[in-house]
């Protein structure tokens, strides 16, 4: 089997149906493609169903391919069955080295050599996780945003060995799926966005384990600051415009001293039991007991209406140059 045109991609094996999983299975479906799913967890199919109702507004709301429908998801008994005929792979597996290289590793070798195979890892090189694969070639990392149905960043980054071809055909194909593909082909530990959500979220249990602030503080300060700004420029551009008519120049003349400030810690701080309670427990706090599914339904209306806000405005827009 040869490679198909990106826009003629009609069935896709999605390994491992959990949070992230599921919202790929959520946004193959949309597009009005077969999708073939496995994971070993004996409710896994009873519960991507759930999600997939509770969801299906949502999608509708995106706009919906003709052939789209819940029907198009086969679960299946084995991941060999999932991937033999697929013309794609998302690979969705918990996040842990030996199990991410087991899984391409069964990927690779039951699936059509020329099919596509991208992981969702927050943060393994590909070169780490296709040690065992036989065509490393269209091996990639493609790493979401949750919720994958939603959220239009992918990170896709290229290994030493991913083909030039290969890592332009999982760009295009991300693209014509309506995401907005980052197209990344240095092997970066931890890519671009997690880099820096893994800088603030260090920052984060630092404070919280010094009680320099607490869990509900730490929300309210990005929310009402920076994470409105944020979610409209990106923070490059937002310190470009803090620097006043003099750009970014005139910031860095003025706060290029203070980065020497003992402002962060950026090591990261042991993850002990206490600082994980206390934690969990802010959170649990925080969100007042509203269950994590109705929190989930008003964060995916609120991001359609975003998103749509956001399309029509030129600073969204700019500098968006990739891939
Ligand atoms: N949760 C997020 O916000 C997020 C965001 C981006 C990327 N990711 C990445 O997506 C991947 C999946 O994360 P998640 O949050 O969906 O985890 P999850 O725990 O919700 O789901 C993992 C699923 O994998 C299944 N599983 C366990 N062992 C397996 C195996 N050997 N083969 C196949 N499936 C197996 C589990 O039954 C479960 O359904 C990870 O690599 C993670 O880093 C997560």
């Amino acid at each position: 089997m040869s490679r198909p045109e990106v826009t003629n991609v009609e069935r896709v094996a999605v390994i491992g149906t959990g949070v992230i999983g599921s919202g790929w299975i959520a946004h193959f479906l949309r597009q009005g493609m077969q999708v073939r799913a496995w994971d070993p967890a004996s409710d896994a199919e009873e519960k991507v169903r759930e999600r997939l109702t509770a969801v299906w507004p949502i999608l509708t709301r995106l706009g919906l391919h003709p052939n789209a429908s819940p029907d198009n998801l086969t679960f299946c008994a084995t991941l060999e069955e999932a991937v033999a005929d697929a013309q794609f792979v998302q690979e969705n597996t918990p996040e842990r080295l030996p199990i991410k290289i087991a899984s391409l590793k069964a990927i690779d070798a039951a699936c059509p050599p020329d099919t596509i195979i991208a992981s969702s890892t927050s943060g393994y090189l590909m070169s780490e996780m296709d040690v065992e694969c036989q065509h490393p070639e269209r091996c990639t990392v493609a790493h979401p945003f949750n919720p994958p149905y939603l959220m239009p960043v992918v990170e896709v980054v290229a290994s030493p060995r991913t083909s030039l071809e290969a890592h332009q055909w999982a760009v295009d194909f991300y693209r014509v799926t309506g995401k907005q593909p980052l197209k990344l082909t240095k092997e970066v530990p931890g890519f671009v966005a997690d880099r820096i959500m893994e800088a603030v979220w260090r920052e984060i249990l630092h404070m919280i384990d010094n009680d320099m602030a607490t869990v509900e503080e730490i929300d309210m300060a990005v929310r009402y600051g920076p994470g409105i700004r944020w979610a409209m420029m990106g923070p490059l551009t937002v310190l470009h415009l803090g620097g006043g008519e003099g750009g970014m120049a005139h910031l860095i003349h003025q706060f290029g001293p203070s980065l020497q400030a003992p402002w962060t810690f950026l090591q990261p701080p042991e993850l002990t039991d206490e600082l994980a309670q206390k934690v969990i427990d802010g959170c649990d706090r925080l969100t007042e007991g509203v269950p994590i599914r109705e929190l989930e339904a008003e964060r995916d209306d609120l991001l359609i209406r975003m998103l749509e806000l956001l399309d029509s405005s030129r600073l969204w827009h700019i500098g968006n140059t990739n891939g």
